[in-house]
């Protein structure tokens, strides 16, 4: 019997949900607006309706093609910019329902991948470890997918205990750039000397990268990629 395909969810839903219905009452506003007898009211309400709907109607639906059309081939961009070998061990932080958690156990064989989340279902719909797992399941991989409950700022794993870790989208969540902080140097004290890095996000790139920088590692940054709303940066490094 065929597998059905993974279903990676929707990121921000209430977010998404927000702009659509914003957007459609100002549609229907727009077109009751054809009911006013005065024409003056008439066109301001009909363009300010009509001219408000637009840009927010269209940001709903970028931001659903960035989740479900553009982030499979980010998170595919990412795991093969890392030239993995095949057997590395690799940890995903905020791993949500798998996208890259999945993708990265795909390129590797004779490794294993962990994934660590508080599964909090305001940043990702259905956010839940058993859907991580039906997702690595489906792809084939579950195997190889070890998944964790925990808070990236303290992570329940050894020192040096992971070839490469990743992260996509979580790390903005954390309010206060010293808890953002806290996660990176979880994720350098956790990465043997150097084990590689890359990290994927919407927000506060730079500063990670200024940051990781600042602890000795080697960084690099990626331009915006627009394809995903909002746009996001990723940044590639290594533990040296
Ligand atoms: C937008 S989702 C992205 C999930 C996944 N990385 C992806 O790209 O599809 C953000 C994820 O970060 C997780 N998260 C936020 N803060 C966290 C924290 N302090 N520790 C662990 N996970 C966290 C959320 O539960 C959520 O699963």
């Amino acid at each position: 019997m065929r597998q059905c395909k993974a279903d990676y969810g929707i990121d921000a839903p209430g977010v998404v949900r927000n702009f659509f219905l914003i957007s459609l009452s100002l549609l229907m506003l727009s077109i009751f607006s054809f009911q006013i007898q005065s024409a003056l009211w008439f066109w301001i309400v009909f363009l300010y309706s009509f001219f408000t709907f637009l840009p927010l109607f269209a940001t709903g639906c970028w931001m659903l093609y960035g989740t479900k059309i553009a982030k499979p081939k980010i998170a595919l961009k990412i795991i093969q910019n890392l030239k993995l070998t095949g057997n590395e061990k690799l940890l995903d932080l905020g791993c949500g329902r798998g996208i890259l958690l999945c993708e990265a156990a795909k390129h590797l064989p004779h490794g294993k991948v962990y994934g660590i989340d508080l599964w909090s279902s305001k940043d990702q719909s259905g956010n839940r470890p058993e859907k991580t797992l039906e997702n690595a399941d489906r792809e084939g991989v579950k195997e190889r997918v070890s998944i964790h409950t925990g808070d990236v700022r303290f992570l329940p794993f050894p020192d040096s205990s992971f070839d490469v870790v990743v992260s996509s989208l979580c790390l903005h969540n954390i309010q206060g750039k010293e808890e953002r902080e806290k996660s990176l140097l979880e994720m350098l004290r956790v990465l043997k000397p150097g084990g590689k890095f890359a990290i994927a996000d919407i927000q506060h790139a730079k500063a990670y990268a200024e940051f990781l920088i600042s602890q000795n590692a080697n960084v690099e940054y990626s331009k915006t990629n627009y394809s995903y709303c909002p746009p996001l940066k990723i940044i590639e490094g290594r533990k040296l």
